[in-house]
């Protein structure tokens, strides 16, 4: 116990008045304001997978010491079920963090996340040197002095550790650039998640050098200060194994080089491009996308062509047809909802015999008998969405403005009369052709019947 209470007091012992609380059923334990009274609460946590410490100042316990643990310590440490451990609104001095990490290697904790914490001074780390953890996760957001930037040293003796790291989180803690020797490092990271900072386009071609991040497949980029579409996909180049790619939240335009020769990774899957300003489609798009959210920006057209695309996102668009739908065969999902499209012509959209689940909400229809009729026969299939009938609302013509589709009558007699009325000409003309010959032979029979009369036997 007294290993466990040392790690747990080490990083959460702080002022106040609070103390723990464990959920059982979730197996959570959140303790704030710890003060030295109440620091007894933390041994409810034990039974925890995930503990949380919020608030506080770790200054005062910078130089605790942590010597090297009694065999009896380590077998508690080993023993305890904490997978997943925050520490949120702390000042975390790092002498002390480089002090207690190495107490991580003996406990299966797997993630680590930093919230609204600010880090201070700089350690030595040299005694985590060629030491392994088994934490596989780490987050930082909103954080002071990200240990990301300018600790080159600090990763050199980390490297053993970091060069093993799943997934790496830095969000919303002002990062401007990542050096290229910090990718280096991550050998083995899948996950790099560092949205919400003021990376800009120079920065990333150095954050993504030849060899960083080499096995790199989720990369979320949202809300940075990035601008050129073209220098995204030129700096990402490198990155042989990507698959998700997240640059919404930044305004984008069409640089200065549209016939840029850049090829997206061809493992890129999924593309997010969704709030980026545009107002025209951008070229080129990864071949072999399967996902595609360009929500929220300003197309009036959009001409894709994607063999493989399964997910389009266009909702909150410009967009008046559905044209570019023609070149995506494989479509299963397709959202198109607040946009100023009339139409959903049945007639196309039935030749995408892959689509299951479609929105398409609060668009302006032209509820003429052929477009009701073509909506109508779309919810039929089960495929509309919850917002079907309540959010599908009728246009055009001005008699059916502000009524539902669903309440548009489009019975075969009043909607295709030329339908109706077609069979019915060619019947009665056959009717009166047939008159006319049963008229024409009866008068011949009458005829010869008279002349027969007439000569007498
Ligand atoms: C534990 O968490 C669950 C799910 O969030 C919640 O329903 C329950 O009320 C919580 N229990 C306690 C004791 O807070
Ligand atoms: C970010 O962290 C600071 C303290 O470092 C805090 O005052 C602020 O409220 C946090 N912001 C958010 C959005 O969490
Ligand atoms: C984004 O870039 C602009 C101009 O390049 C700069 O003025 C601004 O400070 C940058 N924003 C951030 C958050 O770095
Ligand atoms: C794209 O990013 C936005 C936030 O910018 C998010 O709301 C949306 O869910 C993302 N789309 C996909 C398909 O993940
Ligand atoms: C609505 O559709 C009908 C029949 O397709 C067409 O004649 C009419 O011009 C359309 N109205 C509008 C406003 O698009």
């Amino acid at each position: 116990m007294t290993g466990a209470v040392l790690l747990l007091l080490a990083l959460g012992l702080v002022e106040g008045g609070g103390r723990c609380i464990l959920n059982r059923t979730e197996e959570h334990c959140v303790c704030r304001e710890l003060s030295e009274e109440s620091v007894g609460s933390i041994v409810q946590c034990l039974p925890a997978s995930v503990v949380e410490f919020w608030g506080g100042d770790l200054e005062r316990y910078a130089a605790l010491p942590i010597g090297d643990l009694q065999p009896s310590a380590i077998e508690i440490l080993e023993s305890l079920s904490i997978r997943k451990l925050v520490f949120g609104d702390l000042l975390v001095p790092e002498v002390l963090l480089a002090r207690v990490l190495k107490l991580f290697s003996y406990t299966q904790v797997q993630e680590l996340v930093f919230e609204s914490c600010t880090f201070m001074g700089s350690s030595n780390w040299d005694e985590m040197a060629g030491r392994n953890l088994p934490i596989t996760t780490l987050r930082f957001r909103n954080v002071t002095a990200a240990p990301v930037t300018g600790h080159e040293q600090g990763f050199s003796s980390l490297s053993r550790w970091l060069e093993s790291l799943q997934e790496l989180a830095v969000t919303g803690s002002r990062v401007t650039a990542l050096p290229c020797a910090v990718g280096r490092v991550f050998g083995a990271l899948r996950s790099l998640d560092v949205a919400h900072n003021g990376l800009a386009d120079s920065g990333l071609a150095v954050a993504f050098c030849e060899g960083a991040f080499p096995q790199l497949r989720v990369l979320s980029l949202q809300r940075n200060n990035l601008t050129s579409y073209h220098g995204v996909c030129e700096s990402l180049q490198l990155l042989h194994q990507l698959q998700h790619l997240d640059i919404s939240q930044n305004r984008l335009r069409l640089t200065a080089h549209p016939t840029s020769s850049c090829q997206w990774p061809m493992s890129l899957q999924s593309l997010n491009l969704s709030h980026t300003g545009l107002d025209e489609m951008l070229t080129p798009l990864p071949p072999n996308l399967e996902v595609l959210d360009i929500s929220c920006n300003h197309l009036r057209t959009l001409d894709i062509s994607l063999g493989s695309l399964k997910t389009l996102l266009v909702s909150q668009n410009m967009l008046q047809d559905i044209s570019f739908l023609r070149n995506c065969p494989m479509l299963e999902v397709l959202y198109l909802d607040d946009n100023l499209v009339s139409e959903l012509p049945w007639d196309e959209l039935r030749l995408l015999g892959h689509l299951r689940d479609i929105g398409a909400a609060g668009n302006p229809y032209n509820c003429s008998c052929s477009g009701a009729a073509g909506i109508q026969r779309l919810a039929a299939t089960g495929h509309l969405g919850p917002a079907w009938p309540q959010d599908y609302m009728c246009h055009s013509p001005p008699r059916y403005r502000d009524i539902l589709v669903k309440d548009v009558s489009v019975s075969v007699l009043q909607c295709n009369r030329a339908a109706v009325i077609a069979p019915i000409c060619v019947i009665l003309g056959i009717l009166c052709v047939a008159g006319v010959v049963c008229l024409a032979r009866s008068k011949y029979r009458l005829f010869q019947a008279c002349r027969r009369a007439v000569k007498g036997p």
